[in-house]
């Protein structure tokens, strides 16, 4: 136990199997619960388990800076997973430093920036599909994030029946992963196990797909496609995939969650259609409020020192900016939608906001993603009014990443001008 987690506070925190439970029922209460108590590395028991809940910036600051060389990604993550184990997200060192220095160049900000006029006419292609009218956003915005990672970073295009099924097959991976890092029983991917039958109809979409865009390469211009050259076929379908799968869930919950609060705000909504600090405030707020990833984790190789404490190796770690952006001490009012404080404030201080993630192992699609928000918000906002079609606050539902549950069902009014 951390010397400043009080004898007191000890005894509120229920029991190992309590916490299991709570854990699976609603893990964003029950890692608020232990994110308030004053521990900075906070333990908490599951099941035959004990995890380690970091909210102090001088422990975040360890586990991120150190991450390569002591550090592995935690449960459920793992790099064994037939298909996408060798791509960026998933992989380690030494095989993960290779490749991040592979593909930095292709997503880095100023190659980022020349893909800008691309990823404008294809978002303008996509909304001009959007009727005017009721509507549920959240499909809408899955579909349109797919469409600019393709036309973007890709620079190819695919049949609308093939890219409807690899949207599909994304979505049962997300689901595929979700249930492996929740379940305490993890059986090999060769087992005759339903989950596992899941696993390979949407691989083998995924697989196919992946060799559709890197068979277009030669009429693309893409710095990404041509960083792959050099690859086997399963290592390159594993960094395709990464880069599809994670290059779109996460963007679409992060524009789901700023249109819903920019429809919550009208006041915010109209400042955020004039001005263009206040587009990026109102961007930044709800990726405060709601990270698309919404938990990371890692299990420690080495012991690790923290203060007077000592991880043993094989410990788990888990890093929520769920939690630390919701912390009082870090956020005045946290659980308000509130633009301004990035207008009028200092910015946050270090590992106190950290959508992104941060040091070796951060969002490296960081510079694609801010862009392609900023642009989607800015278009959508300049052709309609949106009104919620609900005065009852969407809840979240914490999947891989955090999903508006129900979905963003809104009303899109063409406006008149301000
Ligand atoms: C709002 C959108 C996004 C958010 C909130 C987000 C968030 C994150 C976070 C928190 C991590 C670190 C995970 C960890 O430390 O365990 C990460 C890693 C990663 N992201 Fe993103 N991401 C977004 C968009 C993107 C995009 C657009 C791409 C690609 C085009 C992308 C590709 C990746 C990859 C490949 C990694 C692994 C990096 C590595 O381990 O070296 N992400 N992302």
């Amino acid at each position: 136990m951390p010397e400043n987690l009080g004898p007191r506070r000890r005894k509120l925190l229920p029991g190992a199997w309590g916490n299991m439970l709570a854990f699976h029922r609603d893990p964003l209460s029950m890692l608020s619960r232990f994110g308030a108590t004053e521990a900075s590395l906070c333990p908490i028991a599951i099941a035959r388990w004990t995890l380690y809940l970091v909210t102090g910036q001088d422990e975040l600051a360890t586990i991120f800076t150190h991450h390569v060389r002591v550090l592995e990604k935690g449960p459920g993550m793992d790099g064994d997973n037939p298909l996408i184990g060798r791509g960026l997200l998933l992989s380690e060192t030494p095989w993960w430093e290779t490749s991040r220095r592979e593909v930095k160049g292709a997503l880095a900000p100023r190659q980022v920036k020349l893909q800008r006029a691309t990823m404008e006419d294809t978002i303008d292609k996509v909304l001009d599909g959007w009727p005017a009218g009721d509507l549920d956003l959240f499909p809408k915005l899955v579909w349109l994030t797919a469409a600019v990672v393709v036309s973007s970073l890709f620079e190819v295009s695919l049949e609308s029946e093939t890219f409807a099924a690899m949207i599909d097959a994304s979505r049962k991976l997300m689901e595929f992963f979700y249930r492996r890092t929740r379940s305490f029983i993890r059986p090999a991917y060769w087992a005759p196990w339903p989950l596992n039958r899941q696993f390979h109809e949407a691989a083998h979409i995924l697989n196919d797909t992946a060799d559709q865009l890197y068979a277009q390469k030669d009429i693309a211009a893409s710095e990404f496609l041509q960083s792959l050259q050099h690859l086997s076929v399963g290592d390159r379908r594993a960094q395709i995939i990464t880069f599809l799968i994670a290059g779109h869930e996460t963007t679409a919950n992060a524009l789901a969650w700023t249109l819903d609060q920019l429809a919550r705000n009208p006041e915010a909504q109209r400042m955020a259609r004039q001005d263009a600090t206040w587009l990026d405030a109102s961007i930044d707020e709800a990726l405060r409020l709601y990270p698309p990833i919404w938990l990371m984790s890692r299990k420690t190789l080495v012991p690790m020192h923290f203060g007077s404490q000592e991880l043993p190796a094989g410990s788990f770690i888990l890093m929520s900016p769920w939690v630390s952006h919701r912390l009082k001490q870090n956020f005045a009012d946290p659980e308000i939608f509130s633009p301004q404080r990035w207008i009028d404030q200092p910015a946050p201080k270090p590992y106190t906001y950290f959508p992104f993630g941060a040091g070796q192992r951060s969002c490296i699609g960081e510079s694609f993603a801010r862009q392609e928000i900023r642009l989607t918000v800015q278009r959508v906002l300049s052709r309609w009014n949106l009104v919620p079609l609900s005065t009852i606050p969407t809840k979240p539902d914490p999947r891989m990443s955090l999903r508006p549950l129900g979905g963003i069902p809104v009303r899109l009014l063409t406006h008149s001008r301000d």
